[in-house]
C-alpha cells in the first residue's frame, strides 16, 4: 500500500453526497447546530457529545481532526441530503500496514429510520476497499443500539463477538458492552 492515501473530497450516493469535513467557520458552524439540537439522540450512543459545548469546541475538534487526516490516521464526511448537513461518517484509526480501520457514524434524529446510513456506509465502505485498498473495516456498537446494530447487518457486517463491560458509560452510569462487527475487502460473510 502507498504511504499516503488520496481521500476524494467528495463522495456521490442515490440521495445522499459524502463531503470530506474541513475546519472551516461556516461548516463548523453547521456542524455544531446539527449536535447542539440532537444531544438526546446522541448522548446514550457518542461519548464525544459532551465535549462539543461551543462553537470553538467543534472548530478545534475540526483543526486536530485534520491533522489526523493528513496523517491518513482519520478521514471524516458530512452527510447531505439535499444541500442540507444531516449528519457525519468517519473511518478512523486508519492502520496502513495492515490496511484496516474502523467506521462511525451518526446522523440527525429527524432524519434517521429512512436508510440514509445504511446508504452512507455503503458509499464509504466502496470507497475504503475499492480507493484506498482497506481489507478489514472494523464497526462496534452497543448490543441496545439497535438502529446501529441493524445498519451492520443490512450491510453485511460480520459480528465477531461482544468485548465484555469494556467501558464505563457515564449515561448509562454502568460498564457497557461492545459488539464488535466487521467486513473484509474480499468477502461478504
Ligand atoms: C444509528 C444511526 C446512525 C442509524 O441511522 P439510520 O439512517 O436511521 O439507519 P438506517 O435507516 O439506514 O437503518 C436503521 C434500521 O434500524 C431500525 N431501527 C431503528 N431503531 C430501532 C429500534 N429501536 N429497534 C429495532 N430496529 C430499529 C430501522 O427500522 C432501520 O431498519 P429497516 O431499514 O429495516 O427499517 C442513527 O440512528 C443515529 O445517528 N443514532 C445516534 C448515534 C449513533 O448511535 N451512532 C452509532 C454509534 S455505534
Amino acid at each position: 500500500m502507498e504511504k499516503k492515501l488520496k481521500f476524494n473530497e467528495i463522495l456521490k450516493g442515490k440521495r445522499l453526497i459524502l463531503k470530506s469535513t474541513k475546519p472551516d467557520v461556516n461548516f463548523a458552524i453547521k456542524y455544531f447546530k446539527v449536535v447542539d439540537s440532537n444531544r438526546q439522540h446522541l448522548r446514550p450512543w457518542m461519548s464525544w457529545e459532551k465535549d462539543v459545548r461551543s462553537l470553538e469546541d467543534a472548530l478545534r475538534y475540526f483543526f486536530e481532526k485534520e491533522k489526523k487526516t493528513n496523517n491518513c490516521e482519520v478521514v471524516e464526511y458530512g452527510i447531505y441530503c439535499q444541500d442540507n448537513y444531516i449528519g457525519s461518517i468517519s473511518i478512523f484509526d486508519i492502520d496502513l500496514e495492515n490496511k484496516s480501520g474502523e467506521v462511525g457514524y451518526w446522523l440527525s434524529a429527524n432524519e434517521a429510520g429512512k436508510g440514509y446510513m445504511t446508504e452512507a456506509l455503503t458509499i464509504i465502505e466502496k470507497e475504503a476497499f475499492d480507493n484506498w485498498q482497506l481489507n478489514r473495516i472494523q464497526l462496534t456498537c452497543d448490543p441496545e443500539n439497535k438502529a446501529s446494530v441493524k445498519v451492520a447487518k443490512k450491510c453485511n457486517y460480520v459480528l465477531e463477538g461482544m468485548k465484555r463491560q469494556d467501558f464505563f458509560c457515564p449515561y448509562f452510569k454502568q460498564f457497557r458492552d461492545t459488539l464488535i462487527f466487521s467486513k473484509l475487502r474480499n468477502k461478504i460473510s
